[in-house]
């Protein structure tokens, strides 16, 4: 398809509300348009997590002002756009519910072709609206929901080589700053108590590196955590600032320290397959921890293979990303009809055997 697109997206999957528009002209890289974003943090804070009926709600209440503002920033009007690329999974399935409905009414009202979008994918296709990375590439995708170590080979075409075998390092780190008495969302308040702390103090374990393959756990280095926190309230009758950030420091090193191993071995596998342009990429929430990205970026360094990190604000949940796979599915002639439902969950990979474990946010696979 030879012709300037001008596409909608729309994500509802999770706690955030977002509606954007990305044009692709010929020859041109994607250009993202405008990009808006609600999260709804304020709602779920007093409950510990994202609460689904909440968040459902909240989605189906924001959706439309979502659209009407990210249309006017483009500048664009529902006549000028070539299609409506939505969120149809994984995810809470409220939320996407809402996000599917709002997809298939403007669809109806326009007469606009509209295509789900699998939300995986678009975190997974994120370098490739950023940076036009070519395919295939390895792609570590690491968020409070998600954590896959996968071969992108294509629009819809994913290998995955590992992920945790329950929670994700996101939700790790947020329930790491509750244990703590820290502040929501947990990861950049445990890296800003990390930067002065000592990583050593506490011996954290890095769980199953000590087995082969890529697969991770998170669960027991959050155990080891509370542990390691109430000995020495115990031990002190409570915590000290340097008590907080020490155990900071350590839980993050031993993420560091697992997500870098779990990736090198990852890469090795992919490198046994001589891609013409060897590069790793990452998105999600836990890609914008400095220590992390340090330590997959010196991976890929001492692998001979390019480093590719989205902006912060296109690591984590948005709609741009739904948008630019919608042009992908679009060009491929993947359109969707009224029949399209939404699906909690959607594995990219669909030869690999699901993962186990469903936290917080949703499905993980
Ligand atoms: O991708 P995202 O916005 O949402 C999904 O989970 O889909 O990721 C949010 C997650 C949260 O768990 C948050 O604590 C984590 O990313 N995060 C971080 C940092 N910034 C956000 N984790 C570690 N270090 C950070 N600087
Ligand atoms: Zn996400």
């Amino acid at each position: 398809m030879n012709k300037t697109l001008t596409i909608l997206g729309l994500e509802s999957s999770c706690d955030d509300t977002a509606a954007a528009i990305v044009r692709m002209r010929p020859g041109h890289a994607p250009e993202i348009l405008s990009s808006v974003v609600y999260g709804q943090e304020e709602l779920h804070t007093v409950f510990g997590g994202v609460v689904p009926e909440i968040a459902a709600r909240a989605h189906a209440e924001k959706l439309d002002i979502c659209v009407v503002e990210a249309l006017a920033q483009a500048g664009v009007d529902l006549r000028g756009l070539d299609a409506i690329a939505v969120t149809a999974g994984p995810g809470l399935i409220g939320g996407v519910m809402s996000g599917v409905m709002c997809a298939k009414g403007l669809a109806a009202g326009t007469g606009l072709p509209f295509i789900g979008v699998n939300h995986l994918a678009g975190h997974a296709l994120t370098p490739r609206l950023t940076d036009a990375l070519p395919y295939p590439y390895l792609m570590l995708l690491v968020s409070g929901g998600h954590c896959q170590l996968i071969i992108v080979r294509g629009h819809d075409d994913f290998t995955r080589l590992g992920g945790t075998i329950d929670d994700a390092p996101g939700e790790a780190f947020d329930k790491t700053a509750r244990l703590l008495g820290l502040s929501q969302p947990g990861g950049p308040a445990v890296e800003h108590e990390a930067a002065q702390g000592d990583a050593n103090r506490f011996g954290f374990p890095r769980p199953l590196l000590d087995r082969p393959g890529c697969d991770m756990s998170f669960s027991g280095l959050k155990t080891a955590l509370l542990r390691a926190r109430d000995q020495v309230m115990d031990e002190r009758g409570g915590l000290r600032h340097k008590d907080r950030a020490d155990l900071c420091a350590g839980f993050q090193a031993a993420v560091t320290d697992v997500l870098a191993e779990k990736t090198r071995r990852a890469l090795a596998l992919y490198l046994d397959e001589n891609p013409p342009a060897p590069n790793l990429a990452v998105a999600g929430g836990v890609a914008a921890n400095t220590a992390i990205r340090a330590g997959l970026e010196s991976v890929a360094r001492d692998m001979n293979a390019g480093f590719t990190a989205p902006p912060l604000a296109l690591c984590t949940d948005n709609a741009a990303m739904i948008a630019y796979v919608g042009i992908e599915k679009l060009k491929a002639g993947q359109v969707d009809d009224m029949t399209l439902a939404a699906r909690p969950r959607w594995p990219l990979d669909l030869h690999s055997p699901a993962m186990l474990g469903s936290g917080k946010k949703g499905a993980k696979a």
